[in-house]
């Protein structure tokens, strides 16, 4: 019998706590100061391209935006690139709109303060506006961005993968042999969600995006150049979290058989691979970096790696399981804490 999926109501631990998504950001931070010079160089090339700019007005979007001080660092990034470059090139800035995306669950009400002190702050014309929805659906007209810009969400899928939950395949079999036969299968469904989701992402910006529009976008990764052999670090923790709760009483398996993370992280083969088949996109420049010195900065100890899994998937896990998180953050332990050979 086929499995009907519920909807994952994905979207990141809100408010200022402990367990926020606010205070449990600095890798993401880290990544988005990464994207900064990339995207200087974007808009210096938008500004400068009189044909892409005609009538002197800009679009950006940020796509997965979330909540807290990241929400709007790409889209701030960008004002100050166009300020600062009409400034050097001697030219009145450009009118810009600043667009901030997420899932309809994300909370907006900070965002919407941020972006009202971000355009009070800037003396030429900044217009800001909000655009909750799926990046798998199209959420802008056809030719009205000039900017696409996306940190650390596009490994997000738009739903576990098809092949396994239609099937009743658990994404973790607690059984080592049933675990063992169907491991790789499990991974290729992943990868195929991805390839399905990351395509139809670029179909749509393509068509939302002007002609010489840009996109300047970071996922996180994985190092290898196959498919993936195992989850990354993060998603294996939560289901061996989640396994010894079941084996304590405390999730029931069934349940836990049914729970998909909704994450895939690609190798950046796979990534250019899309890109090209897709077709649309030629990629000016990819870089791949190692997160480690990150990882062990903001995860030294097993509380800060536990509240990092909450912060991300807090939502989901409790939609699926019901109140669980007073067990799922004592069984911290399981966790041992982010090592650098993970
Ligand atoms: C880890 S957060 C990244 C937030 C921020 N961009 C940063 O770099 O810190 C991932 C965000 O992607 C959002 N997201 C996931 N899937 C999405 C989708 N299909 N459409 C829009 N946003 C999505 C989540 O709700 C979440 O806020």
């Amino acid at each position: 019998m086929a499995s009907k999926q519920m909807k994952q109501m994905v979207h990141m631990n809100q408010g200022q706590g402990e367990t926020s998504y606010a205070r449990n950001s600095s890798i993401q931070t880290a990544e988005q100061k990464r994207m900064q010079p990339l995207i200087e160089a974007v808009i210096a090339e938008l500004c400068s391209s009189t044909s892409t700019l005609v009538p002197g007005k800009m679009v950006i979007a940020d796509m997965g935006c979330s909540t807290g001080p990241n929400a709007v660092t790409l889209v701030s990034i960008a004002v100050k690139a166009v300020q600062d470059h009409c400034f050097q090139v001697q030219r009145p800035p450009p009118e810009v709109c600043l667009l901030l995306n997420d899932l309809p669950n994300n909370n907006f009400n900070t965002v919407v303060k941020s972006l009202v002190m971000l355009r009070q702050s800037n003396e030429h014309v900044v217009v800001t506006g909000i655009t909750p929805g799926s990046f798998y659906e199209r959420l802008y007209t056809s030719d009205s961005l000039h900017l696409v810009c996306s940190s650390n969400s596009l490994h997000w899928l738009s739903k576990a993968p098809e092949d396994l939950f239609r099937n009743l395949i658990p994404a973790y079999d607690m059984d080592k042999d049933a675990k063992c036969q169907r491991h790789r299968m499990v991974l290729e469904a992943y990868a195929k969600q991805f390839r399905k989701d990351f395509t139809n992402f670029l179909e749509l910006r393509a068509k939302e995006l002007v002609s010489k529009g840009r996109m300047v976008v970071s996922l996180v990764g994985r190092r290898s150049d196959v498919t993936a052999t195992k989850f990354s670090y993060l998603s294996r923790t939560i289901y061996q979290i989640l396994s010894v709760m079941v084996l304590e009483g405390v999730n029931d398996k069934e349940k836990f058989d049914s729970f998909y993370v909704p994450v895939y992280e690609p190798s950046n083969k796979e990534v250019r691979e899309i890109i090209q088949e897709e077709g649309s996109f030629s990629i000016r420049e990819m870089q791949v970096h190692d997160p480690t010195t990150d990882m062990n900065n903001a995860l030294s100890t097993p509380s800060k790696f536990v509240n990092l899994l909450r912060a991300l998937c807090e939502p989901i896990l409790v939609q699926h399981f019901g109140d669980v998180m007073c067990e799922f953050r004592a069984l911290q332990s399981v966790t041992g804490a982010w090592r650098a050979t993970c």
